[in-house]
């Protein structure tokens, strides 16, 4: 006769995330039940915030303010980390895999810094790291990766995993409103932070392309060596030539494989084809694009951020490692390979990049000014293949945009540098890269 598992869980952190991971295991207790055969058991929630713990009606039996009161239960064999970007929760995550627990987070930040010496650390101590929540959100596309597409190569990846920025730029793509204006808007509905950095300047999604390059080629790439453009220089001209053109603007995490194996991975806002799978992805919603060599080309879509879409995606690593100790049986590596075998990523600089640009000239518009920037251009080996003026009177301020054929990214910024020093510039070159 089996008996059942007493799978008992460590939460740290009430916030936004975790205060939703508590009402997911106590509401959804019989539903989870019934999936994984028996109960799962949060025995501990440690939140500092003690207004917190009555917002939630935790029972004085289940809170705690030190970690300790949680890292050494030697009942709790799942530990839940949700306390954010702090040092602490990098302490927290090491010494939890050290006592050999298991750690599900969503820090995508401390993952995509950490990530290698908490994977090594969960294979020395023959204990799981899971975080689904850390990219996308409700979105299981490191699942997907790490499981369903176990079977390919995958040679390209193409995410709108920022939700914030996805959503500034549908409004200044439909409302027709400047970057500014929007982000205001946009903070007082709650879809941006009071300080937006991380999300306007591309951090975030630069920390979340590092994770999935790393489940997509099992190749590690040092976060701060990752290409990273924020979108706060776009303007409402851009989206309407972007738009004449038959553009949408996203900003994109980027990371490819070359034939010769090594790794292009960025971030930056992108022109991407009205006809493109990722075009019509609005508001707060993010998407992944994955590419192997066998499935061809597959689309996520769903919620990337928010409490209860991301909290699901927590509940899901939980039930995965209860089931495993459940039949004793070991996870999945935490990026799908074993841990030997995962090597650093040779990357291509940006440099060599190739691609295909938009060029925004602003200059006074007089004769000459079109010729000058042509031969430039030409004598750097850029071809143009679409250009557009707007037809205002002879010597005012106009933006030239450019549209070229594909060209090495040194060409296109030895071209600029030596077009923003010609008198007749009146703002420095704006440029977006395309993906189609
Ligand atoms: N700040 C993130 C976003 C959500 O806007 O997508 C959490 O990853």
């Amino acid at each position: 006769m089996s008996r059942t598992p007493q799978i008992n869980i460590g939460l740290f952190g009430l916030g936004t995330v975790g205060s939703q991971v508590h009402e997911i295991l106590v509401k959804n207790k019989e539903l989870l039940s019934r999936k994984l055969g028996f109960p799962l058991h949060l025995k501990k929630i440690c939140e500092p915030d003690s207004k917190k713990i009555k917002q939630f009606n935790i029972p004085a039996s289940m809170a705690a303010t030190k970690p300790a009161e949680l890292l050494d239960d030697p009942e709790i064999s799942i530990i839940v980390e949700l306390i954010g970007d702090k040092p602490v929760a990098l302490e927290i995550m090491k010494h939890a895999l050290s006592l050999g627990k298991h750690v599900v987070t969503a820090n995508k930040a401390i993952l995509a810094h950490h990530g290698p010496e908490l994977y090594k650390a969960a294979a020395e101590h023959e204990v799981d790291i899971l975080f689904e929540a850390a990219v996308a959100g409700a979105i299981p596309i490191l699942r997907s990766i790490r499981e369903g597409f176990v079977a390919d190569r995958i040679v390209k990846v193409l995410g709108i995993i920022n939700g914030t920025s996805n959503y500034i730029l549908s409004g200044m793509a439909h409302d027709k409103k400047d970057f500014a204006t929007v982000l205001a808007e946009a903070q007082k509905s709650g879809y941006a932070e009071a300080d937006p950095t991380a999300d306007i300047e591309g951090i975030d999604p630069t920390h979340k392309i590092t994770i999935l390059t790393a489940l997509a080629y099992g190749q590690l790439v040092p976060v701060d060596k990752v290409y990273r453009e924020g979108i706060t220089q776009i303007t409402p001209h851009d989206f309407a030539m972007a738009e004449r053109f038959g553009f949408a603007i996203k900003l994109l995490g980027i990371s490819k494989m070359r034939d010769n194996g090594a790794l292009e991975v960025r971030v930056h806002p992108t022109l991407v084809p009205k006809t493109h799978s990722l075009a019509p992805v609005d508001g707060a919603f993010n998407a992944v694009m994955v590419e192997g060599e066998k499935l061809g080309s597959s689309l996520f879509y769903g919620m990337g951020a928010g409490g209860p879409p991301t909290a699901t995606a927590v509940v899901a690593d939980i039930v995965e490692i209860a089931r495993n100790l459940a039949n004793q049986v070991p996870g999945v590596p935490p990026l799908g390979y074993k841990i030997e075998e995962i090597q650093k990523a040779k990357l291509v600089p940006m440099d060599d990049i190739e691609s295909e640009y938009y060029l925004r000239f602003n200059v006074q518009d007089k004769p000459g000014v079109l010729a000058k920037i042509s031969a430039i251009l030409g004598q750097n080996n850029i071809s143009i293949s679409s250009l557009e003026q707007e037809g205002l009177p002879n010597g005012s301020a106009v933006p030239i945009v450019i549209l070229t054929h594909k060209a090495l990214e040194k060409n296109v910024q030895a071209s600029i540098k030596e077009i923003d020093k010609l008198n007749f510039m009146t703002a420095k070159t704006f440029l977006l890269r395309i993906e189609r």
